[in-house]
């Protein structure tokens, strides 16, 4: 009791603290659209609360970035950056359709070779549109005029960290991937014996040569991330700070790095001064469902209800993935809520009901949902954690599998390739996670451990933004380890 109360004001104290220490800052936000957005716009909102004035950069096509907002001004760039959900929901079903029938590799190479041309224009498309920022002198001038106190940005793209470094501004990065993939390797000291390279769908416990998988792996992917995206930040360098400016330089320069992960996820590794972990940062308690949902949670009774979300690409399955999905589920005992905008499947049962939207955080901290059947993005994957929901992952792209297989590892997911899924296989690994303890009491153990924290996540982002503003930045978290590969390229060019 003494405990919690003793938390209770060490919480009240900081917010004290924090609240009266900074008058309405001035931050730049360079964000990235699409479902990074979400996470974005999270921490915009409090900030806003918090009394700062706050200003995001959008293309003027933007799909999810609004002009008008009650939390923030926009600066809407005349500037069509392209790039549409559309792709990625088609390119997503051809995904398993070549899955399914177990095509040649030449289909899943061009398919790959497809998904990395695109990422290269977006990476491009992202540099013209600094070069539309820059070269535009009323823009750039009204920008400067303006005064910022720091850039906020998610490094997954490079131009808030090419603008940061252009305006002179304290740079803080919103982060789980850099261009380069994951952040922490862009900064902190990442032994390959012992820290598995996200994707690879290994764990920190590698056999000699998982080690060495893990090894190749790193360059093949530090190769694949240079050539994606290096000639377009290389290029877009080059041009206001000279060829002595290496892109990738500019971000391992960030103030500071706000990393959307929690060790309860991420296996243990070194890590820097200059980092804070907010993973879950927008986990809340549930608050009541609608009367709808409330009505149909209550009507599962002793049974319970399964929750099925496969994010926003996976609007429509093929119809003989769906098919096969709802045969399993109608063979349940309970109740199930499926988020699903597609063909109504033939097969589905009596139980299921079908939703083009879920206030899903809600429906995860219901005391009746069994068990959550998710694709795997990392905010679905925390908030069922925050919840002790167990998890059936149905993987589909990205860097899904690896955070399912990690999940797997602790315990407390099955996990089924969706692209080969038959109602038996799905199923069993539905009973299996719902009727064996020991998948909701794992979950149960990590959801108290994240929730155990001295600070709320999205406090402790808030008081590192502040710091960063109060102080014009953190030179002193940062180390200088970043210079070193570069200073030894220029002794050598020197020598020749
Ligand atoms: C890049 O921009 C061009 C021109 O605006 C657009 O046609 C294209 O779809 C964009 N590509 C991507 C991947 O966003
Ligand atoms: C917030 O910043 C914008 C952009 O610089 C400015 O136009 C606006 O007046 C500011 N609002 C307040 C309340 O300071
Ligand atoms: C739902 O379907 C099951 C099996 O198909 C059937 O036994 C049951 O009566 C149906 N319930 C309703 C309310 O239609």
């Amino acid at each position: 009791m003494i405990h919690m109360k003793m938390i209770a004001l060490w919480k009240l104290v900081l917010s004290l603290t924090l609240t009266g220490s900074i008058h309405c800052g001035k931050v730049l936000v360079f964000p990235h659209d699409g479902s990074h957005w979400v996470n974005m716009n999270i921490l915009i909102q409090e900030l806003h609360n918090r009394g700062h004035n706050i200003t995001v950069i959008r293309a003027s096509d933007s799909w999810y970035i609004k002009e008008q907002s009650p939390y923030y001004h926009s600066i809407t760039i005349d500037f069509s950056l392209g790039g549409d959900e559309a792709f990625f929901a088609t390119f997503v079903s051809r995904q398993l359709q070549i899955r399914r029938e177990g095509s040649s590799l030449w289909t899943r190479f061009s398919l790959d070779m497809e998904l990395k041309n695109r990422f290269s224009a977006v990476h491009r498309n992202i540099s013209e549109m600094v070069i539309h920022i820059i070269e535009d002198p009323k823009l750039i001038g009204s920008i400067r005029e303006a005064e910022y106190d720091v850039m906020l940005t998610d490094p997954v793209n490079g131009g808030g960290v090419v603008l940061a470094h252009y305006l002179r501004l304290p740079l803080i990065c919103n982060a789980r991937w850099t261009v380069h993939g994951e952040a922490h390797f862009a900064i902190a000291p990442s032994p390959l014996s012992y820290v598995p390279l996200p994707l690879s769908m290994l764990t920190d416990q590698m056999t000699f040569f998982q080690r060495v998988y893990n090894m190749l792996y790193y360059y093949l992917r530090l190769y694949l991330y240079k050539s994606i995206v290096g000639p377009h930040y290389s290029a877009l360098c080059n041009r206001y700070f000279g060829p002595d400016v290496d892109y990738f330089e500019l971000f391992q320069a960030a103030d500071f790095w706000l990393m959307r992960v929690n060790f309860v996820f991420e296996f243990p590794r070194p890590t820097m001064p200059n980092v804070a972990y907010m993973g879950c940062f927008q986990c809340r308690p549930a608050k009541a469902l609608p009367d709808d949902f409330e009505d149909f949670m209550k009507s599962s009774g002793e049974h319970g209800v399964v929750l099925v979300s496969l994010g926003t690409l996976v609007g429509q399955l093929p119809d003989t993935i769906a098919d096969e999905m709802a045969a399993a589920l109608s063979k349940l005992p309970q109740k199930v809520i499926w988020r699903y905008s597609g063909k109504k499947p033939s097969t589905l049962g009596n139980n299921t009901i079908l939703r083009d939207w879920l206030p899903q955080n809600d429906l995860l901290g219901h005391p009746k949902t069994k068990v959550f059947v998710s694709h795997g993005g990392t905010n679905g994957i925390l908030e069922a954690i925050y919840h002790g929901t167990p998890i059936v992952g149905l993987p589909v792209v990205f860097d899904q599998h690896d955070n399912l297989a990690r999940m797997k590892y602790k315990g407390v997911a099955q996990v089924i390739d969706i692209a080969t899924l038959n109602e038996n296989e799905f199923h069993k690994a539905l009973q299996e996670v719902i009727n064996k303890p020991s998948y909701s009491l794992n979950m149960n153990r990590l959801s108290r451990l994240l929730r155990d924290t001295p600070v709320e996540p999205l406090d402790n982002a808030m008081f590192w933004i502040e710091f960063v503003m109060r102080h014009r930045g953190a030179p002193h978290l940062r180390t200088e380890s970043y210079k070193m590969p570069w200073a030894c390229r220029k002794r050598r060019e020197k020598q020749d």
